[in-house]
């Protein structure tokens, strides 16, 4: 036996420790103990009562699709990126055509016959960082600066972007690649949403919502970044050429953390990915591994609502936990990844929160997760839960994308999307 295969063993015994935490809540159990055994039970009862705690206890409440939203197209170049796609971008005014401006940056596939499916992805440095084509918008947003190690942001002049930062997220953002699969690519920028940087809720779209920040259950960051998600689902709809009935949502870290809350909350959205959500996303809590409750609230006091502190330092004794998020996605497909070496985020925790779900999917009738156990890395599982863990840390690589079109194919390709029902 080489040294090789040896390794490849011992790694592979570690991969079978998934063991769900103590006292993790049943997902099919309501909270006045009764069972859930049926999927009206499950739409009419148990599904609106865990909205509603996660609502009031942890995302907080959003204010729901304005009646003064305006959309304007301002750019239509059907010749982008070297004629492979028709670009579309379109200013979402949600308070009107005075308020915030949201950019919703789309790219439709050329020479595909539509109305063709599409991912929409929440993006971290502006939508003209996903790509250096010069025909994005700039953002004119606040822009982070500090340099990560998969973005270079020494173009980035007082918070705000310029011509140097253009692409420079693009290692995370296969956009050809993914035309070239058949989709479109959509995608927002986070500060075009909401502010993630003191002051917080002072830019964005809180500002039309100011009294929502006035109650303890008030709209947080990322309820507003799932939000956001539905407002450019919105945009969407009105394309003839998108199939907004088939869209997938995207987010990365804590943008994947919205696109689960986006999931559960607008069952308009066909499908979920969340790459290395973590803490706030599918990891669980009760594991008390990785990123705990007292440092989200502590670090960023603006994602969850004042409400989520009463959980400060209780992560083993939380009633609820973020398999039950997941679950309110079903029987929508939902994909939840991991990277071995993010820790902070519990990928083993990440792979049980997905598991935990399962129930859900299979009492209205989708398939689970087809994993018993924790899969080795590079493997990619896929039934009305997707899940993999791949090698390496913290970021959104192309092997990561490709189990993600391939969950997409089998779920959204030529099919007719399932849809949850409920509340929009
Ligand atoms: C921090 C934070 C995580 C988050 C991540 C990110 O590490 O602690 O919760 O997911 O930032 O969004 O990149």
């Amino acid at each position: 036996m080489t040294f090789r295969m040896l390794f490849s063993l011992i790694a592979a015994a570690s991969f079978t420790r998934a063991e769900m935490p103590d006292g993790l809540a049943d997902p099919l159990s309501a909270a006045d103990a009764s069972r859930v055994s049926s999927p009206a039970q499950w739409m009419e009862k148990r599904r609106p009562e865990l909205l509603e705690w996660f609502t009031r206890h942890m995302y907080g409440r959003s204010p729901g699709r304005p009646e003064t939203m305006s959309f304007e197209a301002f750019d239509r170049d059907p010749k982008a990126l070297g004629g492979k796609a028709t670009r579309i971008q379109i200013a979402i005014r949600p308070g009107g055509a005075e308020g915030p401006r949201i950019d919703l940056l789309v790219y439709v596939p050329n020479g595909v016959k539509g109305p063709v499916p599409a991912i929409l992805g929440l993006n971290f440095w502006g939508n003209h960082a996903i790509h250096k084509d010069p025909g994005i918008r700039i953002t004119g947003s606040w822009v982070e600066a500090r340099a990560g190690r998969y973005v270079d942001l020494s173009g980035v002049q007082e918070n705000r972007a310029t011509d140097a930062t253009r692409g420079v997220n693009a290692s995370q953002w296969p956009v050809e690649e993914i035309l070239s699969r058949g989709y479109a690519l959509a995608t927002v920028y986070r500060e075009d949403i909401a502010a993630d940087h003191e002051p917080y809720f002072k830019s964005g779209v809180h500002p039309l919502f100011p009294k929502h920040q006035e109650t303890d259950d008030n709209f947080g960051t990322i309820a507003a970044w799932a939000w956001g998600f539905s407002r450019a689902l919105d945009a969407l709809e009105k394309e003839p050429a998108i199939d907004a009935r088939r869209v997938a949502i995207f987010g990365f870290s804590r943008l994947g953390k919205a696109a689960l809350w986006a999931g559960a909350t607008d069952p308009r959205i066909a499908m979920v990915i969340s790459n290395e959500s973590g803490a706030g996303g599918a990891k669980l809590f009760r594991r008390a591994q990785g990123e705990d409750i007292q440092r989200l609230n502590t670090h960023f006091p603006h994602w969850f609502c004042r409400n989520f502190r009463a959980w400060n330092g209780r992560d083993r004794e939380i009633p609820f936990d973020q398999h039950l998020v997941i679950s309110l996605i079903a029987p929508r497909p939902v994909y939840v990844a991991s990277a071995l070496d993010d820790k902070h985020s519990d990928p083993e925790g990440e792979f049980l929160g997905a598991k935990a779900a399962e129930p859900v999917y299979r009492l209205l009738g989708a398939q689970g997760l087809p994993a018993a156990s924790w899969p080795a890395p590079g493997v990619s599982v896929q039934g009305g839960i997707g899940y993999h863990v791949r090698n390496g840390g913290h970021d959104v690589t192309d092997e990561d994308w490709k189990h993600y079109l391939d969950f997409a194919d089998k779920h959204l390709a030529g099919k007719a999307p399932l849809r949850t029902g409920g509340n929009p």
